[in-house]
């Protein structure tokens, strides 16, 4: 039987692989021993394939090596699937190995075989906590039909259903194993936080739960800021702060976003995913592993309040060019170390995406993951409409999404606020 909160009374794994990376960087051991996610990012992943991004454990090794962490207490094992047909359709760095129509292959050579090794560990003392596929259902709403940001590949993957077939087939198979907890991925604040995208998208989270054999019942909660930075608490302003009669809502930074944080975006939605007709009983995750900004730049009180964009952009602590910024962002830290129950409504704060794993590479690098070139990831970049024709805001030299990235890691660490004791 599944409890109301899997992180409450549990310990969570620790991916050794991640932990040893981390491990090996100066100053990395004070906290190689935090749980991260493990991602499923491809097929070959699965039986492990020593590849850059897993290494040489696959799903098997991580389950056994989890239940002996366990030691027969209760254990998350932070699992996340990510390899749908047409991956990344509004972007190029994490493109993956399945072509747009091959939802077959998606669940036959994928889904299937993670979920006949889950039911291996049914009755063990594990919670297994999925992330379903990041980055997928809110491009359908945001990136498509003719918005600015629309790209011929979101509209491709809005045309022939396959998110949502793929998402729901995996809700369904991997709800169906008692001891696993489905979050639904749902994007950040800065994507889906305003009114022509937030209601819209909590629409289709519910259409892909009841989609290919999925019900709602499947879905356990959502997570909200996978792999983004998006800050969960900017204390320095509010949504309904004004500055001479101006909301901050007008300021250049918030550009009539309905939040300004994480925390308030994820327990907002929550309600509205609930009036839509989830059970009342969901739970968010919010990924802290890099949206800590701290550092010598960090703002210790509001901006001036001379006009809104002084006291916006004065105080707030998510140092990002734009918010629709992604790509291995520079300046950013390590956030709230992984917690339970931290906030009403909100299940967990998590470290989904390992830190010190690059979201790109900042200049072509040949790969055989099916991975582009996002000239996101590139400094030199100017922007594009779905980050405000901004510069990119990204560290120079990284490597292909997934790999160990030493100098992202050493800027996470120095930025972490918390601070690192
Ligand atoms: C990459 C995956 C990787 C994950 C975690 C994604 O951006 O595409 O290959 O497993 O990040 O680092």
């Amino acid at each position: 039987e599944r409890v109301d909160n899997p992180y409450v009374g549990a310990d969570v794994y620790v991916n050794p692989i991640w932990s040893a990376n981390a491990a090996a960087e100066p100053g990395g051991e004070a906290i190689a021993d935090q749980p991260t996610g493990v991602w499923m990012d491809r097929i070959g992943a699965i039986e492990g394939n020593d590849s850059p991004t897993t290494g040489n454990m696959g799903l098997r090794d991580h389950l056994d090596e989890a239940v002996d962490q366990a030691a027969g207490q209760p254990l998350v094992f932070q699992l996340v699937i990510y390899n749908l047909p047409g991956r990344d359709c509004a972007a190029l760095a994490s493109n993956g190995e399945l072509g747009p129509e091959e939802l077959d292959r998606y669940q036959t050579e994928y889904i299937d075989p993670i979920a006949d090794i889950l039911a291996d560990y049914a009755d063990t003392s594990l919670r297994v906590v999925t992330t379903i596929e990041i980055d997928s259902l809110p491009n359908l709403v945001t990136n498509v039909g003719d918005r600015a940001t629309a790209t011929p590949e979101c509209d491709q993957m809005l045309a022939n259903g396959n998110y949502v077939q793929g998402v729901g087939y995996a809700l369904a198979e991997l709800g169906a194993i008692d001891n696993v907890y489905n979050y639904v991925d749902a994007g950040h604040h800065g994507w889906i936080g305003w009114e022509d995208n937030f209601t819209a998208s909590a629409a289709l989270f519910y259409e892909a739960a009841n989609a290919n054999g999925a019900t709602p019942d499947d879905v356990h909660g959502f997570i909200a800021n996978t792999a983004n930075y998006s800050a969960l608490v900017e204390e320095n302003f509010s949504i309904t702060d004004q500055v001479d009669g101006t909301s901050v809502r007008e300021s250049s930074w918030v550009d009539w976003n309905n939040f300004t944080d994480e925390l308030s975006f994820a327990q907002a939605l929550r309600q509205e995913l609930v009036s839509q007709g989830f059970d009342a009983g969901i739970g968010m995750l919010i990924d802290t592993s890099r949206n800590g900004w701290g550092g010598p730049d960090r703002p210790t009180g509001p901006g001036p309040r001379t006009d809104v964009d002084a006291y916006v952009d004065g105080g707030r602590y998510d140092q990002r060019i734009n918010p629709g910024n992604w790509c291995n962002q520079s300046g950013a830290g390590l956030g709230e170390r992984p917690t339970a129950a931290p906030e009403p409504g909100i299940d967990a704060y998590v470290w989904m995406k390992p830190p010190g794993e690059s979201d790109g590479s900042s200049e072509e690098i040949p790969n055989d993951e099916g991975k582009g070139f996002d000239r996101m990831c590139d400094p030199t970049y100017e922007g594009n409409p779905r980050n405000g024709e901004s510069m990119s805001g990204a560290l120079p030299n990284a490597p292909v999404s997934g790999h160990w990235f030493s100098a992202q890691f050493q800027e996470l660490l120095a930025n972490a606020h918390p601070p690192i004791q």
